[in-house]
């Protein structure tokens, strides 16, 4: 080789290293948190790999054109998940419903993708999930996530999934299966999985609130250049079951109701087959109570009592049950995020009792927190669909939704037949009640770690300048 021509390749191989370093140190810079993150013991130990670059517009696959195509292809990518002995048990939530049932449906949710005329601009969906050893529910969540969007359109959608450290396949299923799909059916998305485990040191509820804080992480992303893109709504799910139709309703309300804070109800089974309500950590009724565990009776207040035995929404002050529909307004403008409790200003944790409520805050969950940050932004007006029954675990799923009802029990009105007609009152607005002045807050405590210590305490809910159940624009 000549001089000449080994000074050529070396130009070459120099160029090309520099392009590849411009390329990866442009992802790199995108795959960094915006803000600093709050705890930074947490944030050293992640350790990202994934599929991180975001992509907005991303066009439809030329070869498939309609959106009915590329959802059955999508389809047929997440049932490879399944043996052949296996079915998806959500399947019937929409195959085996009455054609009325159908018809209303199709009607009922036909303006969520695109506001009304004169406008018809698109709406935009941001879904985050937090996911962790959910091999078993994943298949039936990624089938009904597909429906879902295809319904909303793929290119007003962008999914965001954080994924912390899982045992089982889940890392595997959403970085091959669930992302493929995606990408099948057009929309954007970021599937991000970590292998690091919860530090010891750090809080349970810092820790939980780090991790949603980093599925919402692209929302911040997408807002600002050069995406500039705002999403109208955020759809918040746990690893649940649920049927797409019952998203779309969460939407619907959430739209009609101009609320704030939308959530279905999640459950649980007691002596085997006795369905109890799962969430009553989070959830308060309109005058700050937590529900009761007994769904036959779950409210304090008799107004919302009434309208949920009618399985109609119903107001509270906060929700959560396994699926939650936020308006992002909070999110992008008044920096409102996940977070875990104020410790106290004074006094070290070892010191505080459970009855030492002066000063700190009360140690609630971050979905809690969400809310009461909610309030005092002004976003007060939270709203818990009756019927939207979800589940965190097969068999309760299907004895909510395929059981017959027992004789005698006050359960009974919890099974339902799956395509129940909808009334003319729940296509009505309900009346907004000014909510409660304290609420009740159960805190939650780890003795090893300095953060936020156990207390039953009522707590005032904050007062903003602005109506949190002011009437909507
Ligand atoms: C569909 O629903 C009918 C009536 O509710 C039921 O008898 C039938 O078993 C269901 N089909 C499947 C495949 O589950
Ligand atoms: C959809 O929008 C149209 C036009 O504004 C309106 O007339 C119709 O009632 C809406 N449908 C539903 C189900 O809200
Ligand atoms: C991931 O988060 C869940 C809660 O969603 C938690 O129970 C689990 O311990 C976390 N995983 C790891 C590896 O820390």
């Amino acid at each position: 080789m000549t001089p000449t021509r080994r000074a050529y390749l070396a130009l070459i191989a120099l160029l090309i290293f520099a392009s590849l370093y411009l390329v990866f140190y442009q992802r790199v810079q995108l795959d960094q948190p915006q803000d600093k993150p709050a705890d930074v013991k947490i944030e050293e130990t992640f350790n990202w790999f994934a599929d991180n670059a975001i992509r907005a517009n991303r066009p439809p696959s030329p070869s498939v054109t309609t959106v009915e195509e590329r959802l059955r292809v999508a389809e047929e990518i997440i049932r490879s998940i399944l043996s052949d002995s296996q079915d998806f048990i959500t399947r019937d939530c929409t195959d085996n419903v009455s054609d009325e049932y159908k018809q209303s449906v199709a009607l009922r949710y036909a303006n969520l993708s695109y506001a009304p005329f004169p406008t018809k601009k698109p709406r935009r969906y941001f879904f985050a999930l937090n996911l962790y050893d959910n091999e078993a529910v994943l298949p039936d969540l990624a089938l009904q996530l597909v429906r879902l969007i295809a319904h909303l359109g793929p290119s007003n959608v962008f999914v965001s999934v954080f994924e912390n450290g899982s045992t089982d396949r889940t890392p595997q299923l959403l970085q091959t299966t669930f992302a493929r799909a995606l990408k099948h059916l057009g929309a954007d998305h970021s599937i991000k999985t970590s292998t690091a485990p919860k530090p010891s040191k750090v809080h349970r509820i810092e820790y939980l609130a780090h991790a949603r804080n980093r599925a919402l992480e692209p929302l911040h992303i997408l807002a600002a250049p050069p995406y500039d893109l705002r999403y109208d709504h955020v759809l918040f799910i746990n690893d649940i079951f649920v049927c797409h139709n019952d998203l779309l309703e969460l939407l619907y309300q959430q739209r009609l109701q101009r609320s704030h804070i939308t959530c279905g109800l999640d459950y649980d089974l007691q002596w085997g087959d006795v369905p109890i309500f799962y969430d009553t950590w989070v959830a308060r009724d309109v005058k700050g109570l937590p529900f009761f565990k007994d769904p036959g009776r779950p409210l304090h207040s008799a107004p919302s009592m009434a309208r949920y035995q009618s399985n109609l929404p119903f107001q509270a002050y906060c929700c959560w049950n396994g699926v939650a529909v936020l308006d992002p307004t909070p999110l992008y403008d008044e920096d409102v995020r996940f977070r875990a409790a104020t410790p106290h200003p004074h006094k070290p944790p070892e010191e505080l009792s459970n009855t030492d409520a002066t000063g700190g805050e009360c140690g609630a969950s971050e979905c809690s927190l969400l809310c009461k940050d909610y309030w005092a932004s002004g976003h007060g007006r939270v709203l818990v669909v009756s019927r939207v029954k979800v589940a965190y675990e097969a068999h309760v799923y299907k004895a909510l939704h395929e059981r017959p009802g027992k004789f005698g029990l006050p359960a009974d009105g919890q099974f339902w037949p799956r395509d129940r007609k909808f009334e003319e009152e729940e296509g009505r607005m309900i009346e907004w009640d000014k909510g409660p002045d304290a609420q009740f807050c159960i805190g939650y405590h780890e003795k090893t770690v300095l953060a936020p210590w156990e207390q039953v305490m009522w707590e005032d809910v904050p007062v903003s300048l602005e109506d949190p159940l002011r009437p909507a624009d």
